[in-house]
């Protein structure tokens, strides 16, 4: 799961959602100071995006090439392997979630509130009063069978997404360039994710305590066909 050469074809090449994340959450009013953590929080490019502004920050990954890669950006700020539920979250002005971290940590739970209930709760508590939760998620406004394929001068990324009921497979095939040698290492990668529904993921947010906005951008960055941004403040 996002190893080594899908680590680093991600936070080279598909870093514009967290930075847009960045943007948005840099023009919030009064503006946010931290602590932050961001949880997913791959390649670190929304911490790094925001370094100047937040003094305090936590980012935790269930990736560690992810997490090298994070660490070696924002020396300032600490990091953790972790799987997003097992995470101890540290008390928070804003919590993150940015690139369908719940789809992922959701997948293959046939009654997905019991973990996402109690999670909401928790980062509840750990927010300062009129603290921000924001998150993204797959929900349930397309069809995820579809074909997508990405290419750059030492990499070529081709994917296959298949969908049964509200579970999501997406197979990875990836061929990247070894510099030593100008061959090509062929990886493959399986990510399994949840579909939500939007009106029960407001719902749930709504009955733990938050005023819920949907968006289907962060600023100038719009967000891919299907996910929908939860901005979440502590009510
Ligand atoms: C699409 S990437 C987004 C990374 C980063 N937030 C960004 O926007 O650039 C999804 C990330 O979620 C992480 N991830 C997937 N499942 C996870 C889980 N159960 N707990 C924590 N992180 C997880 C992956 O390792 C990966 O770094």
């Amino acid at each position: 799961m996002y190893n080594r050469s899908l680590a680093k074809i991600h936070d080279e090449s598909y870093a514009h959602l967290a930075e847009g994340a960045a943007n948005f959450l840099r023009k919030i009013n009064p503006p946010i100071r931290g602590p932050l953590v961001d949880l997913g929080c791959g390649a670190g490019n929304l911490l790094a995006a925001l370094s100047d502004q937040i003094e305090v920050a936590y980012g935790f990954d269930l990736s560690p090439d992810m997490i090298l890669r994070a660490k070696a950006k924002n020396p300032g700020f600490n990091f953790g392997v972790a799987n997003l539920f097992d995470v101890r979250i540290p008390p928070a002005q804003v919590v993150t979630m940015i690139g369908e971290i719940l789809s992922y940590a959701c997948h293959g739970e046939t009654n997905p509130s019991k973990s996402v209930v109690p999670f909401l709760n928790r980062i509840r508590t750990q927010l300062q009063d009129g603290g921000i939760l924001l998150f993204d998620v797959l929900t349930d406004i397309r069809d995820y069978n579809y074909h997508h394929s990405g290419e750059e001068a030492t990499w070529t990324l081709l994917m296959n997404s298949t969908q049964a009921g509200d579970e999501v497979t997406r197979k990875l095939t990836i061929f990247q360039k070894k510099p030593e040698s100008g061959l090509y290492a062929k990886t493959t990668e399986y990510h399994h994710l949840k579909v939500f529904q939007n009106e029960q993921m407001t719902q749930w947010l709504t009955e733990t305590g938050f005023e819920v906005v949907t968006m289907q951008a962060y600023a100038e960055s719009a967000l891919p066909a299907g996910r929908i941004a939860y901005y979440c403040r502590k009510a």
